[in-house]
C-alpha cells in the first residue's frame, strides 16, 4: 500500500511519520519546496516532532517528500490536511482545499481513495472538494474513487497525545468508501471511529472545537465578573475541579489562539446562514473572547496606574508569543494583538519566547517581523516597567520573574507557581 499526504504542516507531517513507522509507504507532497527539501534531508521544522524521527523513516524508504502532483497517479489514497483560514471578512477560505483537489485529481487512480483532514463546515467534502475531484479525474466520487472526511485531533505540545492513540472519526460517502477509509487508518491508528456521511465527521470536529470556545468564552467572562466581587476564578476552578463527575476545568487567558478555537467555528457560523439558521452561542463566545486582549490591557494601565505611571512610554515585555505553552506555533496568537494594543497606546513593546527567537513574516503581523526575543538575564528583564505574562512556558523560570520585574500583569497564574511579592502581581 503506497499513501500520499497532501500539507506537510502539523497535521500532515506527524500523520506521515504515523503512518510510515507503521510500515505503510508514504509520499508527502507540498506546494512548498523548503519543506520538501528539509524533509528529505532529514530535518524537521516542527519543533516537537524530531528530525531522527524523520530520518529515520526516509532511510528506511518509507516516507518521502515531493512537489511533484504526478507522482499521485503512483497511489492508492490521498489524505489531505491543507490550511483552512478565514478570509479578511472572516469567511471562510476553503481555496486551499479546492487547488489540492484540482492538483490531485488530473492524475487520480481508478479505485484510489481521497479522504479530507483539513477541519472545515459540513459539505466541504461532498459538495466542494467532489465537485473539483470530479471535474478533473473524469470519474464519478463513491464508483470510480472513494471519498472520506477524517477530522485530525492533534494536541502539538502534549507529550501523551500519539497520533496512534488518539480515536480516528471517519465518514464515508457510500458505506464502501466508509469501509476503505477505516481500513487505511486502521493500519496506523488504534481506534476507529465510523459515523454515517462526511458531513458527520466534519460536523463532529466543529463540535469538539465549538465546545472549547464556548468554555473558555464562559470562564472568560467569569473571571472579570468573579474579579469585580474580589473572588478568584483560578482558585474557585481549582476547587470546582475536584467534582467527579459533570464537570470539566477550562481556563481563562487574554484570548483565543492558534489555528483551531478562533477560526472553525465561523466555518458553521458561515454555513449555518444558509439553512437559515443563526449560531448565537458560537457568536458570544466569540465576543468575549475577542474582547479579552482590551481586558487585559486595561488591566496592565490599572497596575501602572497605581504605581503613577502611565502606558505610554512605558517599557512592557510579552512574555510568551506562541499560543500556547511548550509548543513554538505562534499563528493567532493572542500576544501578536496584545503587543499591536500596546503599541498604539504608546508603549515600548518586547518580547521574550524561548520557542520563538526571532518572529517570522506573518499575514496578519508584518510589522513584527525580525523583532528578536530578548535575553533572559536580569539586566534584560529588569529594564521594564511591566512584564504582561500572555503564553506560560513551563521552561520559563517564574521565580527569576519574581525576583527580577517590577509589575507582573499575569494572564495565565503562571506566578501562582512560585513566591512573589504579591503587591507585584496583578492578575487579569
Ligand atoms: N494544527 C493543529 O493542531 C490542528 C488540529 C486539528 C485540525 N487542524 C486542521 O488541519 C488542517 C491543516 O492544519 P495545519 O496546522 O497542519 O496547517 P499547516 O499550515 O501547519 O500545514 C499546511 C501545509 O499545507 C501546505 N499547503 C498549502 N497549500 C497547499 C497545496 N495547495 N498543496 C499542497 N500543500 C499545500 C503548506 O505549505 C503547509 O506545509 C487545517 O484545516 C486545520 O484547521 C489543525
Amino acid at each position: 500500500m503506497k499513501i500520499g499526504i497532501v500539507g506537510l504542516g502539523y497535521v500532515g507531517l506527524p500523520l506521515s511519520l504515523q503512518f510510515a513507522r507503521s510500515g505503510v509507504e508514504v509520499l508527502g507532497l507540498d506546494v512548498d519546496r523548503r519543506k520538501v527539501k528539509a524533509l528529505n534531508s532529514g530535518q524537521s521544522y516542527i519543533k516537537h516532532i524530531g528530525g531522527p524521527e524523520v530520518r529515520e523513516q526516509v532511510k528506511a524508504g518509507r516516507f518521502k517528500a515531493t512537489d511533484d502532483f504526478r507522482q499521485v497517479r503512483s497511489l492508492d489514497a490521498v489524505i489531505i490536511a491543507v490550511p483552512t483560514p478565514l478570509n479578511k471578512n472572516r469567511e471562510p477560505d476553503i481555496s486551499y482545499i479546492l487547488k489540492t483537489g484540482e492538483a490531485v485529481a488530473p492524475h487520480l487512480r481508478k479505485g484510489a481513495l481521497v479522504v479530507l483532514e483539513s477541519t472545515t463546515y459540513p459539505g466541504t467534502t461532498d459538495e466542494d472538494l467532489r465537485r473539483v475531484l470530479e471535474a478533473g479525474s473524469g470519474m464519478k466520487a463513491g464508483d470510480g474513487f472513494h471519498l472520506a472526511f477524517s477530522p485530525e485531533r492533534e494536541d502539538p505540545g502534549n507529550p501523551d497525545s500519539k497520533v496512534a492513540t488518539i480515536p480516528k472519526v471517519v465518514g464515508g460517502l457510500t458505506p464502501a468508501c466508509l469501509e476503505k477509509a477505516s481500513v487505511l487508518y486502521g493500519l496506523a491508528i488504534r481506534t476507529i471511529v465510523p459515523v454515517s456521511s462526511c458531513r458527520a465527521a466534519e460536523a463532529t470536529k466543529l463540535l469538539e472545537n465549538i465546545f472549547r470556545g464556548v468554555n473558555i468564552a464562559l470562564v472568560n467572562e467569569l473571571k472579570v465578573v468573579y474579579d469585580a466581587m474580589g473572588i478568584d476564578v483560578w482558585e474557585v476552578i481549582e476547587a470546582a475541579k475536584t467534582k467527579p463527575f459533570g464537570f470539566m476545568p477550562f481556563y481563562p487567558g487574554p484570548g483565543l489562539g492558534g489555528h483551531c478555537i478562533p477560526i472553525d467555528p465561523f466555518y458553521l457560523t458561515w454555513k449555518a446562514r444558509e439553512y437559515g439558521q443563526s449560531t448565537k452561542f458560537i457568536e458570544l463566545a466569540g465576543e468575549v473572547n475577542t474582547g479579552m486582549p482590551r481586558h487585559v490591557i486595561r488591566r496592565l494601565m490599572d497596575a501602572l496606574n497605581s504605581r503613577r505611571q502611565a502606558l505610554r512610554g512605558s517599557r512592557v515585555l510579552v512574555l510568551g508569543l506562541a499560543y500556547k505553552p511548550n509548543v513554538d506555533d505562534d499563528r493567532e496568537s493572542p500576544s501578536y494583538t496584545l503587543m499591536d494594543l500596546l503599541a498604539a497606546q504608546g508603549a515600548r513593546v518586547a518580547y521574550y519566547d524561548p520557542y520563538v527567537p526571532v518572529i517570522r513574516p506573518t499575514r496578519e503581523h508584518p510589522h513584527w517581523a525580525g523583532l528578536k526575543s530578548v535575553p533572559w538575564t536580569r539586566t534584560s528583564v529588569s529594564r521594564f516597567d511591566a512584564v504582561l505574562i500572555a503564553t506560560a512556558h513551563d521552561d520559563v523560570r517564574y521565580a527569576d520573574l519574581a525576583k527580577w520585574s517590577k509589575l507582573i500583569v499575569d494572564t495565565r497564574n503562571a506566578m501562582a507557581r512560585v513566591r512573589c511579592d504579591p503587591r507585584k502581581v496583578w492578575k487579569a
